[in-house]
C-alpha cells in the first residue's frame, strides 16, 4: 500500500472521454481507473483519500509557453521559476516548457546551461525547456542534433525584434532544413519585425509614444504575411511548424489554408487574445502598457476566429505565454516611448481558470478544454502520455477541480510574483482544489503544500502530434 492515493468519486476529463471514476495513484504514477461505485473501484486501498465528489478529476494543465527569469529590453521577467511553478501549481498546471535563449555570439549550450542552472532545484512542478536560436551558424546547427538527443526537441526563432533575436529568411530556412533531419519542431514567432521597426520609428517621430501605438504599428497584415512566409518556408524544407501567439485573424486564414493543403503547421493561441482586445491597450494613464505583448492584442473582432479555429483544430494549443513585467519599474520603462515597454503578460496561473470559462460560456467543450490545454501540448511537445492525459502508467498530474464555485481574478490574490492582473476584477466559475504532481500534493484544498526542487527537468521526445 506504500505511496498509495485514491481520488474517489469525480467525473475524470481527459481529451478523449468524461467517466466517473476512481483514480487509483502509485508510486507517483496512476495505476488504475475503475467506475466509481463498483466493486472494482471498491477494491482501492490506499493511505491517502482525496474526495472529488461533486467535481472534475483533470489531468494537470501542460503550458508549453513561459518565460520565467528572461531577460528582456533591459530588465528581466518578474517570476522566478520558483514563484513562476508554484503560481502555475495554484493555477491547476503541472507542466510547464520554458526557453532558453542562445545570446548572439554564444552556444545554444551556453544559453542551455544558463537556463537549467536557473531552473534546478527550484520548481514546484516538472518543466522542460524550448530553445531560442537566435544567432544560426553552422556550429549552431549542428548543437541542435545534440539538443534533440537531450530531450530538448523544439526550437524558437523569431521574425521579430531585428538586432536582438531575429533570425533573417535564410536562417530561418537553415534551422527548420535541420530540424527537418532531426526532428526538431520550429516554433515561429511570426511578426514581420523590420517592417514594424520602421512603422514604429515613424509613430515616434509623430508624437505616438502611448501603449495604444505598440499596437497599432504591430499590423495585423505583418503577422498574417509573417505566418505565410513561415509556412512557405517549413513547406521548402519540408519541415513542420508551429506558430506561437497566434492574434489576428488574417495569420489564422493563413494556418487554414496550409492546413487544408494537409501541411503539418499548427497554431497556438493564448487566453490574452482571447479575453482581451486593443480596448486595453487604450486604457488611459500609461495603464496600457500592462497589456503590451507580442504579437499584440487585437480589436475585439478577431477573437471570433481564435475561437473557431480552436473548435476546427486549425490552433491546437493555449499556452500562456507568461512573460510578467511589473508595472512598477519595469513597463514603466516605456513611459514616452512605446518600443521601451517590456513585452509580456502575466497568465500561467489564469490559463486553466480562463479556458473552463470558455466552457461554461459555450466556447468549447469539456474534452476540448483539455486537449487544447493538456493533451494536445503534452504531444505536441513530446511528452504524452507521461503528461497530459490520466491513464495507467501516466505520470499522477491531477488537478480536483470545483466547477461551480466562483472567483475573482485579482493581484491581490494571485501567486505570480507581479504587481498587477491582466484579469483584474473578473469573474470566473470554477477554481483548482487540489493539485497532485507525481501523486505528490502541491495543493490540497486550496492550501500550499509544495516545495521548490520537487520538478524535475523532463527530457521529451520529438514531436508526437505528426503521428
Ligand atoms: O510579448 C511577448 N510575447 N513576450 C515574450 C517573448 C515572446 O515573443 O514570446
Ligand atoms: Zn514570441
Ligand atoms: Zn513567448
Amino acid at each position: 500500500m506504500s505511496g498509495r492515493t485514491v481520488v474517489r468519486g469525480g467525473l475524470v476529463v481527459t481529451a478523449a472521454e468524461e467517466t466517473h471514476a476512481d483514480v487509483l495513484v502509485e508510486d507517483g504514477r496512476i495505476a488504475a481507473l475503475a467506475a466509481s461505485g463498483t466493486a472494482a473501484a471498491e477494491a482501492f486501498t490506499a493511505e491517502r483519500t482525496i474526495d472529488a465528489t461533486g467535481r472534475y478529476v483533470l489531468p494537470g494543465g501542460v503550458d508549453g509557453h513561459t518565460h520565467m527569469e528572461m531577460p528582456f529590453g533591459g530588465t528581466r521577467s518578474a517570476d522566478t521559476f520558483e514563484t513562476g511553478t508554484r503560481a502555475a501549481a495554484w493555477g491547476g498546471t503541472t507542466t510547464v516548457v520554458d526557453f532558453a535563449v542562445q545570446s548572439v555570439g554564444r552556444s545554444l549550450r551556453e544559453g542551455l546551461d544558463a537556463w537549467h542552472a536557473k531552473a534546478e532545484g527550484k520548481c514546484a512542478i516538472d518543466y522542460g525547456f524550448h530553445m531560442i536560436v537566435s544567432d544560426v551558424r553552422p556550429g549552431t546547427l549542428r548543437e541542435m542534433d545534440r539538443l534533440v538527443e537531450e530531450g530538448v526537441t523544439s526550437f524558437k526563432q523569431f521574425m521579430a525584434y531585428p538586432g536582438v533575436l531575429y533570425s533573417d529568411d535564410g536562417q530561418i530556412l537553415r534551422a527548420m532544413q535541420r530540424a527537418a533531419g532531426n526532428g526538431g519542431l520550429i516554433m515561429m514567432h511570426a511578426e514581420n519585425g523590420i517592417a514594424i521597426d520602421v512603422l514604429a520609428e515613424q509613430a515616434l517621430a509623430r508624437g505616438e509614444t502611448a501603449p495604444r501605438h505598440h499596437g497599432e504599428v504591430r499590423k495585423a497584415l505583418l503577422e498574417a504575411e509573417a505566418t505565410h512566409r513561415a509556412i512557405q518556408l517549413a513547406r521548402v524544407a519540408g519541415a513542420p511548424l508551429y506558430v506561437v501567439h497566434v492574434s489576428a485573424r488574417e495569420a489564422v486564414a493563413e494556418l487554414v489554408a496550409a492546413r487544408d493543403l494537409g501541411l503539418p503547421v499548427f497554431g497556438e493561441t493564448c487566453p490574452q487574445y482571447l479575453f482581451l482586445s486593443t480596448d486595453d491597450l487604450a486604457r488611459p494613464d500609461f495603464e496600457g502598457a500592462k497589456y503590451v505583448c507580442s504579437t499584440p492584442l487585437r480589436p475585439r473582432e478577431h477573437q471570433a476566429a481564435l475561437w473557431r479555429g480552436l473548435r476546427t483544430n486549425d490552433l491546437q494549443v493555449v499556452s500562456t505565454d507568461h512573460c510578467p513585467f511589473c508595472f512598477a519599474g519595469q513597463k514603466e520603462l516605456g513611459r514616452g516611448d512605446f518600443t521601451r515597454i517590456p513585452n509580456g503578460l502575466p497568465g500561467v496561473e489564469n490559463r486553466m481558470d480562463l479556458l473552463h470559462q470558455a466552457v461554461v460560456e459555450g466556447h468549447l467543450s469539456r474534452r476540448r478544454w483539455i486537449e487544447i490545454a493538456c493533451a494536445t501540448p503534452a504531444r505536441m511537445f513530446g511528452l504524452y502520455p507521461r503528461k497530459g492525459t490520466i491513464a495507467p502508467g501516466s505520470d499522477a498530474d491531477l488537478v480536483v477541480y470545483d466547477p461551480h464555485t466562483t472567483q475573482v481574478l485579482s493581484a491581490a490574490t494571485h501567486h505570480m510574483d507581479v504587481d498587477y492582473s491582466a484579469y483584474e476584477g473578473r469573474t470566473v466559475t470554477g477554481q483548482v482544489e487540489t493539485v497532485l504532481s507525481r501523486g505528490e500534493p502541491v495543493v490540497e484544498r486550496r492550501e500550499y503544500v509544495g516545495r521548490a526542487g520537487h520538478g524535475v527537468f523532463l527530457p521529451r521526445s520529438t514531436c508526437q502530434y505528426l503521428n
